[in-house]
């Protein structure tokens, strides 16, 4: 089993990163292979049009643009279990997710009749972490969420979606213009319900990474 995990923040240590390590973390505990990539450390944009994927008689389910992402697509393809997570920027996930989404949908998807090339299978976990509250998140961003675990399905295994919520965005708010946060609030959550949000993050680790 290869899982691999990616990072669609551009904090390698904070909340993201932390939900995405024990994710990786239980994946290891039922024995897979992972690797785990800062999405922001790679140099690449979304999809160029250049219709290499298209070509006649081309290679299925590959990215020919040269850059850093290509490998990385063939390696999702190659794997097991697929591991993304983003913050919530502006009510969507990252443009460096939305533009690794692009680039893997787009090499799969037939213009012939639109149906899927790929025949491999890979299960997705979606960790989503945002500011927002748990209510907030079901009111708003839920739905969207929902959608963008449809989109993989495309990869023919599960798809699902963890939010964490109510986010500690910076250790002392005062330092900063950010009056709108109860710092109070905020570190409770990141004290009595990040942790519970980290021990999902595992369990999805496990459970995506457990068998095909
Ligand atoms: C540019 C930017 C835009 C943001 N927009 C939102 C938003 O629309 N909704 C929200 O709930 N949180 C928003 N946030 C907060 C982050 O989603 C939240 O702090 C997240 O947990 C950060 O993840 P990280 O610690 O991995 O960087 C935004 C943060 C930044 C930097």
């Amino acid at each position: 089993m290869k899982t691999i995990i990616l990072n669609g923040s551009p904090r390698k240590k904070w909340n993201t990163a932390m939900m995405l390590k024990e994710a990786q973390r239980g994946a290891e505990s039922v024995g897979a292979e992972t690797e785990y990539i800062d999405l922001y450390d790679l140099t690449y944009t979304g999809c160029r049009s250049c219709l290499a994927c298209k070509r006649k008689g081309g290679e299925r389910c590959k990215c020919f643009w040269k850059d850093d992402l290509s490998p990385v697509i063939d390696r999702i393809f190659a794997s097991d279990a697929l591991i993304i997570g983003s913050p919530i920027y502006l009510g969507d996930i990252t443009s460096q997710v939305h533009a690794l989404i692009e680039r893997l949908h787009f090499c799969s998807l037939s213009y012939d009749n639109y149906s899927n090339y790929f025949t491999g299978k890979v299960n997705v976990g979606i960790i989503l972490t945002m500011n927002a509250p748990k209510t907030f998140y079901d009111l708003s961003y839920r739905k969207k969420a929902e959608e963008l675990a449809q989109i993989f399905k495309s990869l023919n295994g599960s798809a699902e979606v963890y939010a964490s919520c109510d986010t500690l965005q910076v250790m002392d708010y005062s330092k900063f213009n950010m009056a709108g946060f109860n710092e109070e609030h905020k570190k409770e959550m990141r004290a009595k319900q990040f942790p519970e949000d980290l021990e999902n993050a595992f369990q999805m680790g496990a459970l995506l990474s457990k068998g095909k």
